[in-house]
């Protein structure tokens, strides 16, 4: 039901009153097996490289700038954006793009059977399609679900399932044994289906986390959900007020209560004395849709929890499968993740955000991904942008 009510919630803002984004609080506070995602995404990227040309580009970025007339992110170089999509072009007749710039700097995450990327939620339809790309790399997976069902109608070499209820944190534990990555895909399934906000979003994160610390896990990825840290946002608010009923009050509050807690407990690993071997992701998508993938060009990445309208969850699949694997590159960073145009619809209400803190438009899921800024440092660079809420719940 969440999923049918939060694109609903998200469509209904954006196109009723063009503010489906947040406002003000800035001022206080194996290549060759193409699954269908990953045919879609070559599909995708092949007419972002068709649709290629720098005069036609123009207009995008003036439609991306400030209602002040400053521009929101930097024109790339008509010309390297050229040359790279050329480059892209002539890389899809060979093979998969999304797989060689994934596997670059992957650091052996998913390489060895014994030590597969394990994916939590795997029933849901994030953890599914990022099951799907991965074993299309050929890299290994254990796709777990509450009830250990097989997630894939294919069979295929490079998955195994598995049941882990991540509520429990001796199962979650044992479930991370030998993992070389973990996603995080899961989100309360209801009251009916017996799993409410606070127990799977909020306890389970901190599960996860605990047990990727103890069992020495490299990575892990979280979903989360855009303008968690903004109490004060519409999209916050009507969240929480449409989905109680099903997951229980709080709903956003216990996602930032997850996020905050995996946080925590990766900065105690550090302040311990640990290596800073084992490092995190989160990505905060704005309302999920079931459409193809838009492709790297046309998502909109940013820091802050500013901005948030909509992104295809092959999207969300394909940049969170990315962040996985580009390893040390994206440890400690928490961004949102949005379309372009969904963005574009009330971009004019937007709050000014720091160039570093904004990434639209690249001609690679890896590009995409470039100079993010860790969580630390975002708190001592901009602290006039970060908003450190962390749920209005009782721990
Ligand atoms: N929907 C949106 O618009 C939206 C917006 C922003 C962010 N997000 C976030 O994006 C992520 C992916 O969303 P989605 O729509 O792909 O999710 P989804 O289809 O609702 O899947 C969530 C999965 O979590 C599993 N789950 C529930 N309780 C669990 C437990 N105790 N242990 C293990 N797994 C459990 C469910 O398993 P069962 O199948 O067994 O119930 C389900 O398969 C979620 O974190 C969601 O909160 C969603």
């Amino acid at each position: 039901m969440f999923r049918l009510l939060v694109p609903l919630v998200g469509t209904l803002l954006c196109h009723s009153s063009n503010s489906f984004v947040l406002r003000s609080p800035i001022s206080t506070g194996n290549t060759g097996c193409h699954s269908p995602i990953v045919t879609s995404a070559l599909r995708q990227q092949k007419q972002a490289a068709d649709d290629w040309d720098p005069q036609q580009q123009e207009p995008t970025d003036q439609e991306l700038s400030h209602s002040d007339g400053s521009i929101l992110f930097k024109r790339r170089d008509a010309m390297t954006a050229s040359r790279d999509c050329a480059i892209l072009l002539s890389t899809m007749l060979l093979g998969s793009p999304l797989a060689e710039a994934a596997t670059d700097g992957a650091a052996g995450i998913g390489a060895d059977p014994k030590h597969p990327v394990v994916i939590l939620g795997a029933g849901g339809q994030c953890g599914k399609l990022c099951t799907q790309i991965l074993i299309s790399k050929g890299l290994y997976v254990l796709a777990t679900t509450r009830d250990g069902r097989a997630v894939l109608k294919e069979d295929s070499p490079f998955v195994t399932y598995a049941s882990c209820d991540i509520t429990k944190e001796t199962v979650v534990n044992q479930a991370l044994s030998g993992a070389s990555g973990v996603i995080f895909a899961a989100s309360a399934s209801g009251k009916a289906k017996g799993g409410v906000a606070r127990d799977v979003d909020y306890i389970g994160a901190m599960n996860t986390a605990t047990a990727c610390i103890q069992q020495k896990v490299p990575k892990l990825v979280l979903l989360s959900a855009g303008t968690v840290t903004r109490p004060d946002a519409p999209a916050f608010k009507q969240t929480n007020y449409f989905v109680k009923d099903y997951f229980g009050e709080k709903f956003m509050d216990y996602k930032i209560a997850g996020e905050s807690a995996v946080r925590d407990i990766y900065a105690a690993q550090k302040q311990q004395g640990g290596k800073g071997q084992l490092g995190y992701t989160i990505i905060r998508p704005g309302a999920l849709n079931g459409r193809p993938s838009k492709g790297p060009a046309k998502l909109h990445l940013s820091q802050g929890d500013i901005y948030s309208s909509e992104i295809s969850r092959e999207d969300v699949a394909l940049v969170t499968v990315e962040a996985l694997l580009k390893g040390k590159d994206t440890d400690f960073v928490t961004f949102e993740l949005n379309q372009i145009g969904g963005l574009k619809k009330c971009i004019a209400s937007l709050d000014d955000l720091p160039s570093e803190l904004v990434h639209a438009g690249a001609p690679t899921f890896s590009e995409l991904l470039g100079g993010l800024v860790t969580d630390s440092d975002m708190k001592a660079k901009y602290p006039n942008v970060v908003n450190d809420f962390r749920g209005d719940i009782v721990r």
